[in-house]
């Protein structure tokens, strides 16, 4: 490999550790274990960033596929700008079917942000967006030379780019990539600063680069200046320069142009010329070029990167020859390079060019930008971040070109960028009718990342009073959405109801009517549960299914049946009623947009807990191919694994549930830290946990996930404060598991819940008793055994004549699990089974009946009960029981 060589024919000096562990990472790509990572450079304006990274090029050329980009400090606005540049060269040779083929089933998901795509009609998820193109980088490196992904000054990347660049490099799967990233660390600010930190934590190698010393100055300035350059002359360059790359080769290009003589006494000279190349020195250079040439120059600097020489001409409003001519002034001065498109030589003189426009001609030349642009049919996202350069003056029409690229960022799935623009168009201001609708497109924007600024801004929207009827309702209802994401169930279910209250009866008052009872019956706590549950019994009674609104009310009904522990047979009834040939309606479905998923997850529990498995496995299938086929895989992806694995877990197969729930633990962690998405996933996993037999784990995983109280404000399946009460009698916290477990129980017989399978707390607390209190542990059995038969699923009396029989001995035990197992050998629940035949096992020592018990048990992954078996089995042998010699 031949040395590297900077500018003046020279290595890149003082860089030999960087150039060290970047030809390692390259030679990782080719190892017998082919490694991949990321290596980040930082550093000040000038150190050598770009220069590194020429030579990462350079090791890669020939024998890996090298894909570059570089973020622009004008173009920092426009999602997605540095992914397009980096897959421009995959994208550009293929045909547009072949494209298609490639995206495959993410055509319609990454297609948009790739500008491949017509951007659709809904919001796309940024994170299904992120995993997308993590997908399409995988495929593509599979089929190509090792693959190389540069990114230069990262700190203006888009902000899209860089999460997705964030999590790409955290990756752990898939063909090896080689990431190297390089940017400006006093650039970096805000969000960017923030996944820049990220990123450099997920890097397997991160250097600060220093300046040069005055040795490497000195090596400079001799073969640019020629050897009889003498000691004081590059003691002066260093001097002035500091030892920044940069500056170093502008100044001793500039003192060769002048044919300055390198001695000490030019000292001052060097000064003078020293400022030339920067900031005010540099701007004075342009104005002596003329006025013309320095429009021209403003107009390049206007357009940042991608300098379209026609687009340059028409903003500076000049004819071709005077175009020409002036180009051809600043390639002379060397401030520009190309023809077409052109570029700066340098982004510090873009910055410096940009920054000089008068603040007065820079906004006006963003407005033609903005109009010459969306003319030249490159699109109002792209047009937009000229819009929000301009100053606010009352444009109606600005507004609506802001609104449209808002739209347009969305469909891509990039709502902060949509938020920025709908936040400029506020500044406008926009007319009030057309302000409400402002607001409420920001809201809309924000409902899939952040909840809490989503309630600002529909709150804002629906104050008005400005909104009409449809849209009012679909704010409310947002509205509300957003409240029980933000944590904040009771305030959603109080919303609606206001709302429903001032709205005539019709459509849009039953719409809010279901959504009242969705929020109210999803909630931790409620007042009047009772009442609710009546109103929802009277108002769902003689509903067919007929239109979506009652099929959601069916839904909800079912659900609120289901907690009550109503005939288990009824309630398939009602949740038959919400179905159409048996499948989810239109509009009603995973990712219906009126309703939200919650009615179709309820209904699908619903099934699961009146022992139809079958049924609400299938629901929560397409729930989870929904999603990903939407590209929904931040929350909502975390959720249908939440569920998914529920079904598991209702299945008896134990370790594939705790794969789900953690998977779904995981995928919410890429939201956020402990998010109300959280709760659902960590309950399930808790219970779980605690029917494998791994106490431990399952008191690490409650730890981490903060699930002790406060509980969240809605409620988790199963009921939470049961499952940290088996928590705590697993951990030997017999006393505080009581006191939660009667609390647990006197809120939801108070609220009508008694459905045993849902909130198990009776059982447990009735085994937690048996010593100490017999009594009320007897009352408790029966509780739980009288509420099962009601009911009347075969889990539901099973699991409570097992818990009955915890409290006798002798014969009467083994007729109380005898009989449980029966049932629960009709019932689904694999796990509840073995425990049933284990527990059979031990009473009448029957060592086949704990063979077979502990078969199940191995089964369905429930460790802790096979060695609760195996152990009742040794002791039978110990005491030589037949059949166990
Ligand atoms: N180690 C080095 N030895 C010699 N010349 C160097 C060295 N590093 C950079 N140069 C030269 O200095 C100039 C500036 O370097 P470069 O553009 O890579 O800086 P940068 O850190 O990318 O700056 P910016 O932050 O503005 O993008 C280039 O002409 C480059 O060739
Ligand atoms: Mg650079």
């Amino acid at each position: 490999m031949s040395p590297p060589t900077g500018p003046a024919g020279l290595p890149l000096l003082e860089r030999e550790p960087e150039i060290a562990a970047a030809a390692h990472a390259v030679e990782g790509l080719f190892g017998d274990t082919p490694s991949g990572g990321l290596l980040v450079y930082r550093g000040a304006a000038g150190l050598g960033k770009t220069a590194l990274l020429a030579e990462v090029r350079r090791m890669g050329a020939g024998r890996c596929t090298v894909w570059s980009a570089r973020g622009g400090e004008t173009v920092t606005s426009v999602p997605f700008h540095v992914v397009r540049q980096l897959l421009q060269p995959a994208l550009t040779t293929r045909t547009p079917a072949e494209v298609r083929e490639l995206l495959g089933d993410g055509y319609d998901i990454v297609g948009p942000a790739l500008g491949v795509a017509p951007p659709g009609a809904r919001p796309a998820d940024p994170q299904g967006v992120r995993d997308g193109l993590e997908t399409l980088f995988r495929r593509l490196a599979e089929t190509l030379p090792p693959l190389i992904v540069v990114v230069d000054d990262a700190h203006w990347s888009d902000l899209e780019s860089l999460a997705w660049l964030a999590s790409f490099a955290r990756r752990t799967a898939g063909p090896p990539i080689l990431v190297v990233v390089a940017y400006r660390s006093e650039d970096a600010i805000g969000e960017c600063a923030h996944l820049l930190r990220a990123l450099g934590e997920s890097a397997r190698l991160l250097v600060t680069l220093k300046a040069l010393t005055s040795e490497a100055t000195a090596k400079l300035a001799r073969a640019t200046l020629g050897e009889h350059a003498d000691d004081p002359f590059c003691r002066e360059v260093w001097e002035v320069t500091g030892g920044n790359a940069y500056e170093t080769v502008e100044l001793l290009a500039k003192a060769r142009d002048e044919a300055l003589d390198p001695v000490g006494g030019s000292a001052d000279a060097l000064s003078a010329l020293g400022a030339m190349t920067r900031g005010t020195g540099l701007i004075a250079r342009l104005e002596e070029l003329g006025t013309t040439t320095t429009r021209f120059a403003w107009a390049a600097a206007i357009l940042g990167t991608d300098i379209s020489l026609e687009l340059v001409v028409s903003l500076a409003g000049m004819g071709p020859t005077e175009a020409a001519d002036s180009a051809e002034r600043l390639r002379m001065a060397r401030l520009l390079v190309g023809t077409d498109p052109l570029e700066f030589v340098h982004p510090l003189i873009a910055t410096a060019v940009y920054r000089a426009i008068p603040p007065a001609t820079r906004t006006a030349f963003h407005g033609r930008a903005a109009w010459l642009v969306s003319r030249s049919g490159r699109g109002a996202a792209l047009a937009a971040r000229h819009l929000l350069e301009v100053h606010p003056d009352n444009d109606a029409e600005l507004v609506a070109q802001l609104r449209e690229a808002a739209a347009e960022h969305l469909a891509v799935g990039a709502p902060d960028a949509a938020r920025r623009c709908l936040e400029r168009a506020l500044l406008e201001p926009p007319l009030p009718r057309v302000r409400a609708e402002v607001l409420y497109e920001l809201g809309c924007a924000t409902l899939l990342s952040s909840p809490a600024t989503t309630v600002g801004h529909l709150r804002d929207a629906i104050n008005t009073q400005l909104l009409d009827e449809s849209m009012r309702v679909d704010a409310v209802f947002r509205l509300s959405q957003a409240l029980t994401h933000n944590d904040q169930t009771r305030e959603a279910a109080q919303v609606v109801a206001a709302e429903a209250a001032r709205t005539d009866p019709g459509p849009a008052q039953m719409r809010l009517k279901a959504a009242h009872f969705l929020w109210e019956g999803v909630q931790d706590t409620e007042d009047d549960g009772r009442a609710r549950s009546r109103r929802l019994t009277r108002t769902a009674a003689g509903l067919t299914g007929r239109d979506n609104t009652e099929r959601v009310l069916l839904m909800l009904r079912a659900f609120d049946a289901t907690a009550r522990g109503e005939s288990a047979e009824e309630i398939v009834q009602i949740a038959e009623r919400a179905l159409v040939d048996g499948a989810l309606a239109p509009g009603t479905g995973w990712t219906g947009t009126s309703w939200g998923f919650e009615p179709p997850a309820l209904l699908a529990l619903s099934f699961a807990f009146a022992d139809q498995l079958d049924r609400a496995e299938t629901l929560f299938d397409e729930g989870m191919r929904a999603f990903e086929i939407s590209g929904w895989s931040g929350g909502h992806l975390a959720f249908a694994h939440t569920l998914v694995g529920y079904a598991h877990r209702r299945r008896g197969r134990l370790a594939d549930a705790e794969m789900y729930l953690r998977e779904s633990l995981r995928l919410a962690d890429r939201v956020g830290d402990r998010l109300p998405m959280h709760w659902n996933g960590i309950c399930m996993l808790v219970d779980t946990l605690l029917a494998r037999g791994h106490v431990e784990e399952a008191r690490e995983a409650a730890e981490r996930y903060a699930f002790a109280p406060p509980y969240a404000s809605s409620l988790a399946i199963p009921d939470a404060r049961s499952v940290r009460g088996r928590l705590l009698l697993a951990l030997g916290r017999t006393e505080e598991a009581i006191t939660e477990l009667e609390a647990t129980g006197r809120a939801l017989t108070l609220r009508g819940r008694h459905n045993g399978v849902v909130a198990p707390w009776a059982i447990d607390l009735a085994r937690a008793l048996a010593d100490v209190n017999p009594e009320r542990a007897a009352e408790l059995a029966s509780y739980a055994r009288d509420r099962a038969e009601r009911f009347g699923t075969h889990t539901a009396i099973g699991v409570a004549l097992c818990c009955s029989a915890s409290l006798t001995e002798g014969p009467a035990a083994v007729g109380l699990l005898a009989e449980a197992v029966t049932h629960l050998e009709a019932s689904p629940c694999t796990y509840e089974l073995a425990v049933a035949r284990v527990e059979y096992g031990i009473a009448a020592r029957s060592a086949p009946d704990l063979g077979r018990g502990r078969v199940l048990a191995r089964e369905c992954g429930a460790d802790g009960l096979v060695e609760r078996a195996r152990q009742a089995l040794d002791d039978l042998r110990t005491a030589g029981a037949p059949g166990t010699a």
